[in-house]
């Protein structure tokens, strides 16, 4: 047999919208004993995870679980649960992730509408209410933090016209849950998705979400028992049930429930996993979470600019937990990348579609927003970029950095 080696990951510094470096609490969590999935041992952990993760979502919903699988299986389990074929779906997009939305949403049987802003920009929040009031979709699905372009996009106001035209509002949060606020009630969003690589600092792997009455009601019209489960007799609805039996949240939701009805088997380590990084983010507390992040934006902001370099996106609609780059011209950015990579070893990141070639990505997430990374990548960066005889301003950098972070201790002395 061949001889493959010992497994021996490099010791990275994770610098892009994810995924980023994890705790050691989460490692070691993931360590642990396996549990079964129906050890009232195991349904405790599940039902302590859901109590977390709505606080985490800031919401009273009942419902608040992880699904299996990357974030978009979470985007996937809610629109391929709420979305009946021909139901009319809005989409507002100013990035890639905006068409991932359109992309299943229309896999789902919708009729999409497009709303497109240029990217590096967000939509005037008027606009997207005036086409609810227009088009009158049963459901608007939008991104809140696109980590392709760097911008955040604001949700006041729209929710309460989701409620005015009887439509669901959908939301991304994958990049924003745990680094930004996301404020599920208080802003009337009735389903949102969030990730665990990014600012939960927990491996990829699930995709906790939320979602509330109205959206439960979408779904169960069209609740079905999977066949082998169903006892004699039972009613089942006359509608064609959602498309997908992995992601019907329908199901999802009774394995969830105190009924535990046998569905998929729960992926035991990552939710180990999701619970550590869940508690670590409430030891930390959301508030002071959410400064650490602006702490640390601010400080590689400063850098980068006092270095020269320009940042790509309007910055009133940046993304506290990801900053873009515009490359230099005539600088071949995934030169630069794999040399932070390979001397440095620092990871940051390019982008998508129009954006490739064009931006350095990097991010300031969970486990990896620290001052210690942000200073390395700050030196890596300007050494590289010196290497590949880009006029920047030798020294800078550091220097402005820490002058942010000796602001920062004396406003908030610890
Ligand atoms: C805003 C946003 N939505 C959705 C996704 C898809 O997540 P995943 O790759 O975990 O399926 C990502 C991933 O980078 C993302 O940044």
């Amino acid at each position: 047999m061949k001889g493959y080696k010992d497994l021996s990951p490099s010791l990275r510094t994770i610098m892009t919208p994810g995924p980023v470096e994890v705790d050691p609490r989460v490692l070691r969590a993931m360590s642990y004993p396996i549990l079964g999935q129906f050890d009232p041992e195991f349904t405790e952990l599940m039902n302590e995870t859901m109590e977390m993760l709505r606080e985490v979502f800031q919401t009273s919903n009942h419902w608040a679980f992880p699904v299996d699988g990357t974030s978009r299986s979470g985007i996937e389990a809610v629109l391929v649960s709420v979305i009946e074929p021909g139901d009319k779906v809005l989409v507002p997009i100013y990035g890639r992730f905006g068409h991932l939305l359109v992309e299943i949403s229309e896999r789902c049987g919708a009729e999409v509408l497009m709303l497109e802003r240029e990217w590096g920009s967000v939509f005037d929040t008027q606009e997207i209410i005036d086409a609810i009031q227009r088009e009158k979709p049963s459901i608007v699905a939008m991104v809140h933090g696109e980590t392709s372009t760097g911008c955040i996009q604001p949700m006041d106001g729209i929710g309460a016209a989701c409620r005015e035209a009887d439509a669901l509002l959908v939301v991304d949060a994958v990049a924003t849950i745990g680094g930004v606020p996301v404020q599920t009630d208080a802003w009337q969003l009735d389903a949102v998705i969030g990730g665990t690589q990014k600012c939960l600092s927990v491996p990829a792997g699930m995709s906790p979400i939320t979602y509330n009455d109205r959206v439960e009601a979408k779904v169960l019209r069209r609740k079905t028992i999977e066949r082998g489960l169903r006892e004699k007799g039972a009613a089942v609805s006359g509608l064609k049930p959602v498309a997908s039996n992995y992601f019907d949240l329908g199901m999802l939701q009774e394995y969830w429930s105190p009924k535990r009805l046998n569905h998929h088997t729960e992926a035991t380590s990552m939710l180990y996993a999701l619970r550590e990084g869940l508690r670590l983010v409430l030891q930390e507390g959301l508030e002071e979470r959410y400064l650490r992040h602006q702490r640390h934006e601010a400080a590689l902001v400063a850098g980068l600019q006092a270095m020269g370099l320009t940042l790509y996106g309007n910055p009133a609609c940046k993304l506290p937990v990801v900053t873009c780059i515009r490359i230099p011209e005539g600088i071949d950015g995934e030169s630069v990348r794999a040399m932070l990579l390979n001397t440095f070893g620092i990871e940051i990141a390019s982008s998508f579609g129009p954006l490739k070639g064009q931006i350095w990505r990097i991010g300031t997430m969970g486990f990896s927003c620290n001052q210690k990374n942000v200073l390395h990548v700050l030196g890596a960066l300007e050494a590289v970029l010196l290497w590949h005889k880009v006029d920047v301003n030798v020294g800078a950098a550091l220097q402005a950095a820490l002058n942010l972070y000796a602001r920062k201790e004396e406003e908030q002395p610890c």
